[in-house]
């Protein structure tokens, strides 16, 4: 789901390189860790729509269960290769989420101890992903350090997710489809936070540790989106004449199959390594509504992206 784009203001800083590959390809994977020789490897890439991977389960179990896996083969011998410091200060970070663990009771909160018990296929590859990452831990010594984050928002994000699909719909009065009641809950992380959160985990996490990183901003997602709608009224106008507010907009409709009713996390453990989430959720959401009407280049490549993506799956299946 990644565009280039997005690279743009980062495109030139001599620090960074783009190579684009599949995380499943061990040839690749291999040359770049040989050739760039890294201190630590943050394995991030993925399949991450959910409602995708109901659609089609076997794409993620490919780059989510075998990529992570090829990955971790690949990180496990170059690890071997280093000399002692290197190899001592060497650590493999993986990105899971806060989804492996299932559906959240009303007051619970998920802890690192919880046991994992995804419900969709995406959230099961991703768990298997952690299985992963112990058992090579476990197994040959890899230092690994997981990272289970909520809900991420913020700049950038692909129209296929809740919170940019609702602005960019909202913003031309389109219907806003919502999963069922609208109640389920999401604790909601701005993207800086959660990139605060990686670098604190990679450098102070203990090894062989999961910490959970979440906003304690949980909202269902009705509320979100009438939000989102209020956030567009007053900065686009409600329309004049007879339009109405944008929230008349709204229309429930038939729930995501399985859908898990409540996330939420308890990050002491990642608070305590100095770690908090900086960006209020009403500020943060404001920012992120701004970016999108300020950013129409940015939004029509992201939505054309995705739409021929999605009429070239139409194609081939
Ligand atoms: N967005 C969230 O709210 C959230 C929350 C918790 C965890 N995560 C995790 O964070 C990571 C990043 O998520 P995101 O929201 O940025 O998702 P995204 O879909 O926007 O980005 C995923 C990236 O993985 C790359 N990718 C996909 N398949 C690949 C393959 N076979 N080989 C190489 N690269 C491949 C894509 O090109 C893209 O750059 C994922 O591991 C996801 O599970 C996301």
């Amino acid at each position: 789901a990644g565009m280039r784009t997005s690279l743009a203001e980062v495109a030139d800083h001599p620090q960074h390189l783009l190579v684009e590959g599949d995380v499943a390809d061990a040839a690749l994977v291999r040359e770049l860790l040989v050739e760039h020789r890294p201190r630590a490897v943050l394995h991030l890439a993925a399949e991450t729509h959910v409602d995708r991977s109901i659609d089609e389960p076997p794409q993620f179990a490919r780059t989510n269960v075998l990529g992570t896996c090829t990955l971790l083969d690949q990180a496990t011998r170059y690890w071997m290769g280093l000399s002692g410091g290197e190899r001592d200060r060497f650590r493999f970070l993986f990105m899971s989420t806060d989804e492996v663990f299932g559906a959240a009771g009303p007051n619970e909160k998920f802890t690192a101890e919880s046991p994992l018990a995804a419900n969709s296929p995406y959230a099961a590859s991703k768990a298997a992903g952690e299985h992963l990452v112990h058992a090579f831990a476990h197994t040959y010594g890899l230092p690994v350090v997981t990272i289970n984050p909520t809900n991420n928002y913020g700049p950038r994000q692909l129209p296929e997710k809740l919170i940019p699909k609702m602005i960019l719909a909202a913003g031309r009065r389109e219907e806003l489809p919502l999963y069922g009641d609208g109640l389920q809950e999401r604790d909601w992380l701005h993207v800086d936070d959660c990139c605060q959160a990686i670098r604190t985990v990679l450098r102070s996490g203990v090894v062989g540790s999961r910490y959970l990183a979440g906003a304690d901003n949980c909202l269902a997602n009705l509320v979100v989106v009438e939000r989102i709608c209020e956030l567009l009224d007053s900065a686009l106008g409600v329309g004049g004449g007879d339009a109405p507010a944008r929230r008349e907009l709204i229309r429930h409709v038939t729930d995501r199959p399985g859908h898990d009713r409540r996330y939420a996390v308890d990050s002491g453990p990642l608070r305590r390594l100095g770690w908090g989430p900086r960006v209020d959720f009403t500020q943060g959401l404001r920012e992120t509504v701004q970016w999108y009407v300020q950013n129409p280049t940015w939004t029509v490549a992201a939505e054309g992206a995705l739409q021929r993506r999605d009429s070239a799956e139409l194609a081939a299946g």
